[in-house]
């Protein structure tokens, strides 16, 4: 295992009438600008309920709405420009993961002189940032207990990840049923999306970080246990409870620390939603079965891992390691593909040609090094046309 230091300053309020919690804004002064998507929270009935607790608190709020899933640079300038113009004094972002990872890199470019697409490209240009708060609306990203956000230039097809302590939520808001109206595609998304992050740190080459494998076996249970229900069950609590929470600890560097690998499939996908504006975990989930074919093709000492996966995970018993590994991916693509009634290749997307493959390729060796197994640009092409 390797050395690490751990903090999560984030001040998680979970389960049912915990939006109460809002009045702890009061703790960074009295402005606050409210970040949100394109409507959700408005049908829900959630937008006139954190409105009513935020004035009861004598809070003035400005508003960032309609932040695009994939969320914009245009938006987060929109966002810094309105907090230097009314001096605002934190920022609360109510939705998904764009609108937290929006209203994130808006909290840092208030506090910045350049531009914001600056701090996309280098985390360390984050110096300062204004408070964060977070009311999570869909299980996916782990962006509520976090130091990331993703934003895109779809001008230029660029999506980056970019990161900071310094953004870490200080408070985030996690009630399940919140989720209740997320839709099918999207749930089946998100649990797509926590999986990932979950396979990410698994596929370590770090030896001796067991307590995190086991970690990650049960993260990855969780989900393959509840997201079916709450496909089927929207409203059913326990469900959306256990994901919310398994998605938070997916990404919160409880499974990585200490184990710490390069991201890859992350990477690629994060290519596709470049350059066609794809949702993110049905990207991951076309990719996930084609990257762990690829993996053992090419690194047969990989197939070991995998079959431990597999036993682990989904309970196969083949006592031959190839024949372990090859169920445990079919038994990954059956559950995204059939269980969770996903889009199984990039055609279904609507990513009906080839010719960027090699651009989106180079980009994403990039992100690729020191992963399980490190892939180059001809590696992805493969990936790529394999998903296809
Ligand atoms: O925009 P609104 O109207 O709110 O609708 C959203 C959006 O259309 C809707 N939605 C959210 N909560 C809902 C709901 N609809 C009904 N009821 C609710 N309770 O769902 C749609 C998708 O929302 P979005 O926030 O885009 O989804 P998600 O949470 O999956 O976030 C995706 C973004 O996060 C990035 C992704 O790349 C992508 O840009 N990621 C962020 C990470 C992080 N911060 O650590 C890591 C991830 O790997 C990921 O890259
Ligand atoms: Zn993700």
């Amino acid at each position: 295992m390797n050395n690490f230091t751990y903090s999560v300053p984030t001040i998680i309020h979970f389960g049912t009438d915990q939006l109460g919690h809002l009045s702890e804004l009061k703790n960074s002064g009295t402005k606050v600008l409210l970040v949100y998507g394109g409507g959700s929270i408005k049908r829900s009935g959630l937008y006139d309920r954190v409105m009513k607790i935020l004035t009861d608190n004598e809070l003035t709020v400005y508003e960032l709405s309609g932040v695009e899933p994939n969320p914009r640079i245009e938006s987060v300038r929109k966002g810094a420009e309105l907090c230097k113009t009314y001096d605002i004094d934190m920022v609360l972002a109510v939705g998904g993961g764009s609108a937290i990872d929006c209203g994130k890199v808006v909290a840092a470019a208030a506090c910045y002189d350049g531009d914001p697409w600056d701090l996309v490209l280098d985390g360390d240009k984050i110096s300062k940032a204004l408070p964060v708060y977070s009311v999570l609306t869909l299980s996916a990203t782990g962006s509520e207990m976090d130091a990331f956000a993703v934003i895109s230039d779809l001008s230029k097809n660029e999506k980056w990840g970019t990161g900071s302590d310094l953004v870490k939520p200080v408070m985030s808001v996690l009630d399940p049923t919140l989720t209740y109206t997320v839709s099918p595609k999207q749930t089946a998304a998100g649990t797509a999306d926590m999986m990932s992050h979950t396979f990410e740190n698994y596929f370590t080459n770090v030896h001796g970080a067991v307590l995190q494998g086991y970690l990650c076996e049960s993260v990855l249970k969780t989900c393959i246990k509840y997201g079916p229900v709450a496909l089927n069950e929207p409203d059913n609590y326990e469900a959306r409870a256990n994901l919310m929470w398994a998605g938070s600890l997916a990404i919160n560097g409880l499974l990585s620390n200490g184990a710490e690998v390069g991201w890859c499939v992350h990477p690629m996908e994060h290519e596709l939603s470049a350059f066609y504006d794809i949702t993110h975990g049905e990207g991951l989930a076309i990719l996930t079965p084609a990257w762990m074919r690829f993996v053992i093709k090419k690194d047969s000492s990989k197939i070991l891992k995998i079959a431990e996966y597999g036993r682990n995970v989904w309970g196969i018993t083949f006592a031959d390691d190839h024949a372990a590994a090859n169920a445990a991916i079919d038994k990954t693509a059956e559950f995204f593909f059939e269980t969770m009634k996903m889009p199984s290749n990039l055609r279904t997307v609507g990513i009906t040609e080839k010719i960027h493959f090699e651009e989106m390729a180079v980009k994403a060796a990039g992100g690729s090094a020191g992963s399980f197994v490190p892939l180059t640009k001809d590696d992805i092409i493969s990936i790529y046309e394999s998903a296809f």
